[in-house]
């Protein structure tokens, strides 16, 4: 592994034709803005986002994401952009000197963020930094669609000398073949000799408040051998996890795609061994916990796979492996595992009912998170839907709490009603109660009071004790 000590006279011989970096990122959802905020520490940074809303809350200094906390943000937030004001900056021995424009040669633009949604403010960046959604539809064909977008906003304000970074997580090739020719297009400039480009996938956990985005080594890469050095440089700055320098463009795409598909067959066969286990009657949990005891044996648990990234990415690599000619079993297989796993919970626990003589039609349940994952509020992609409606098909009727999700996010996603106060259920009890996202709020939590005398208690994440069942 190559790792790149950066000293700050390095990092400054990284500017481009000798101007100061000027950081434009584009798309300031989970993975943008916290490396936005990151290199805000540093350089000039505007954060460009379509989406007004965000933008005017992350000016006002709020982050909805609970990415990066509110006083962070506010550290390194600026009124106004510091690239379209006149303004004078102490150097050296005391001199002032003017800048004109964001454009000035021997002066810096002031640190720090600027937020944005309009394009014109990005413009006399030189470093723009692409981190929109790449989901996938509904027949889990990827959707480039928002990275397309991202490509045209870039090529329009795209000069001589510039150089653009993809991390939205793609197959391998999305850069080369499909962005750089769009940034060709609305620029006019040529490839490699006008601009150039690089791809630094994002390793950031949603939640994770230990590995944050400077913690994370981050893997860089270039279109020729000194950008890649640049790009390397420019990350190095920031990161103190350190960065690895990838040969090409391609094998820095293919390695995060590959990272995810990797996770999500791993847990596909741990939940391939929960179904088996289930049924010979083993605890799951227990089996794995003793096969841990070997020096090799991975540790993955059995659960559902939602979110954004896991359940998405092997998609994408499936579908460029199709497009030769190449139909990927295992990765797919892996995919069908997971997807199953919402419809499996249901039916386990209504066997735990029936098995308790709860009549399951019209039964009530209590659904403890529904958020994608632990002490995050994301619900996009979340599995729980799943569950909830596999659980309603049964006739069940579920109650939904979770503090962390937004329930108006939630109603308008899916159509499901939740509750985020518990004030709103205290007081009811119900037939069952199945913790379906380990939130630290309810590691904590009393179940009794909402329990009735015969009720079962269903644990997905396998993290409660005293439990009727768990996956
Ligand atoms: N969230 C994660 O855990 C994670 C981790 C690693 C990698 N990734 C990858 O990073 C990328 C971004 O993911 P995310 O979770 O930050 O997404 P997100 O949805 O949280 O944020 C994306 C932001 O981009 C904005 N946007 C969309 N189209 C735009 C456009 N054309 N111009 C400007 N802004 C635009 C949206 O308004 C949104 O604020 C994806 O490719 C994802 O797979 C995500």
């Amino acid at each position: 592994m190559k790792m790149f000590e950066t000293s700050t006279s390095e990092k400054l011989s990284a500017t481009v034709q000798n101007e100061p970096v000027k950081i434009a990122v584009i798309g300031l959802g989970y993975v943008g803005l916290p490396l936005a905020r990151l290199f805000a520490t540093q350089y000039t940074v505007v954060g460009f986002d379509i989406n007004r809303g965000r933008i005017e809350e992350l000016q006002k200094g709020h982050d909805s994401t609970l990415e990066v906390p509110d006083e962070a943000l506010k550290k390194v937030l600026l009124p106004s952009n510091p690239l379209s004001e006149y303004t004078t900056v102490p150097e050296g021995d005391g001199e002032e000197i003017q800048l004109t424009n964001g454009k000035g040669k021997n002066g810096k633009p002031k640190k720090g963020l600027f937020c944005t949604p309009d394009l014109m403010d990005i413009q006399d960046c030189n470093f723009y930094i692409v981190t929109v959604p790449t989901p996938v539809d509904k027949g889990n064909r990827p959707v480039l669609a928002p990275l397309y977008m991202a490509s045209e906003t870039v090529g329009k304000v795209l000069e001589k000398g510039d150089v653009v970074i993809y991390e939205s997580t793609v197959y391998p090739g999305v850069t080369e073949d499909e962005c750089i020719p769009i940034l060709e297009r609305e620029s006019g400039l040529t490839f490699n000799e006008d601009f150039f480009a690089g791809y630094s996938p994002e390793r950031i956990n949603p939640g994770d408040k230990k590995h944050t985005v400077d913690k994370i080594l981050k893997i860089t890469s270039g279109s020729t051998p000194e950008i890649a050095k640049k790009i390397d440089q420019l990350y190095a700055s920031v990161i103190t996890a350190g960065t690895y320098m990838a040969p090409s463009i391609k094998v820095a795409e293919a390695a995060k795609v590959i990272e995810n598909s990797q996770r999500d067959i791993n847990i596909a066969f741990v939940n391939e061994l929960a179904k088996i286990f289930n049924l010979l009657e083993i605890d799951t949990h227990e089996v794995l916990k003793a096969a841990a005891t070997k020096w090799n044996f991975l540790p993955f648990t059995p659960g559902l796979v939602g979110g954004h990234c896991i359940g998405v990415d092997p998609y994408y690599l499936a579908q460029k492996a199709q497009e030769r000619g190449y139909h990927p079993e295992i990765i797919l297989a892996g995919r069908r595992m997971n997807d199953s796993m919402g419809g499996y919970v249901a039916s386990q626990v209504v066997k735990c009912m029936i098995k308790k003589d709860i009549p399951v039609s019209n039964a009530t349940l209590l659904m403890l998170g529904v958020t994608f994952k632990e002490n995050c509020p994301d619900v996009r992609n979340t599995k729980i839907v799943d569950l909830i409606e596999s659980l309603e098909d049964y006739g069940v009727r579920v109650t939904t709490y979770d503090p962390w999700a937004k329930p108006e996010e939630v109603e308008r996603e899916y159509g499901i009603k939740t509750q985020n106060h518990l004030s709103n259920i205290q007081g009811s009890t119900f037939d069952a109660i199945v913790l379906g996202v380990s939130h630290d709020e309810f590691l904590s939590m009393d179940l009794q009071p909402f329990q009735n005398k015969n009720s079962v208690v269903y644990d997905v994440k396998g993290v409660l004790e005293n439990t009727t069942g768990k996956l």
